[in-house]
């Protein structure tokens, strides 16, 4: 009797065991990647997203879908209550490459320069800040995702099983704007890219919400010298093993 007894509670603890190993292998993942502006982070975290077929987040459209809105309906910038709630009525859908901004397609709208110079006070609207952090999170709710922005791993997701912070020194990340420049015909002199670049990076460590931070548990990549097939590579290298097996000591190996 006891022998079945013990044989029950053995079968009944694997099969336990077996459930919970299968949730954790299906579970969403969320892949956070940060980093600061030139690092290649878009395209990188992009591209990788396609490779693995995880749904991709790109939380800075949503920071530009709020400009974008903000300065069509002629609101202060600066004025945090009034674009908060402004920004809160937002139907904002991303849909691949595209993003809709109530019903229509903002894909080019949110690019341009006059866009781009202005994001400032809204993305240090700490108003704005929770309310897009909270359309990120459910967005990303039962899926596997790769998220892009600047608080991905610290604030939106500090729970992410896998974190990236993938960056360059500024001397690279200047180099690369230049030729991005110079590719679309505009002359750019590297000093002076390199100077506004380094002010950039200061502002955006200062910054009170949403400041760039590398989580703790995040693993830095230096792109330096790096094509972007090389980055791809590298992050497959290190998101894999939270898919097929996530389990701690697997986090160790990759990071060592
Ligand atoms: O990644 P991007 O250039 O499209 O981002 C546009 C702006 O939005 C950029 O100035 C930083 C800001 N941003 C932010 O504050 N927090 C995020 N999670 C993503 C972008």
């Amino acid at each position: 009797m006891g022998t079945c007894r013990e044989k029950f509670l053995n079968w009944s603890l694997s099969r336990l065991i077996y459930v919970q190993v299968w949730l954790w292998l299906v579970e969403q993942l969320v892949v956070a990647i940060d980093g600061p502006a030139g690092a290649g982070k878009s395209t990188a975290a992009r591209m990788i997203a396609d490779r693995l077929q995880f749904d991709f987040l790109d939380t800075g459209a949503m920071y530009r879908c709020a400009t974008l809105a903000a300065l069509r309906a002629g609101v202060e910038l600066t004025d945090q209550s009034s674009v908060a709630e402004l920004v809160r009525q937002l139907d904002i859908q991303l849909e691949g490459r595209n993003v809709w901004l109530n019903g229509e397609d903002v894909s080019l709208a949110i690019r341009t320069p006059s866009v781009s110079s202005q994001i400032g006070p809204i993305a240090d609207n700490m108003q704005v800040r929770r309310q897009l952090s909270q359309w990120q999170r459910s967005w990303a709710q039962d899926r596997h995702v790769v998220t892009e922005g600047r608080d991905q791993g610290t604030e939106v997701f500090p729970d992410a099983r896998c974190k990236i912070f993938l960056t360059a020194s500024s001397e690279e990340r200047a180099r690369r704007r230049v030729q991005e420049l110079s590719a679309q015909g505009i002359e750019a002199d590297y000093p002076g890219i390199l100077d506004q670049q380094n002010q950039r990076d200061r502002d955006d460590a200062r910054r009170e919400f949403g400041g760039l931070r590398k989580a703790a548990d995040a693993v830095e990549v230096v792109t330096d010298g790096m094509t972007l097939e090389q980055v791809v590579d590298r992050l497959e290298t290190i998101i894999r093993p939270w898919i097929s097996t996530p389990s701690p000591e697997c986090q160790l190996d990759v990071r060592s």
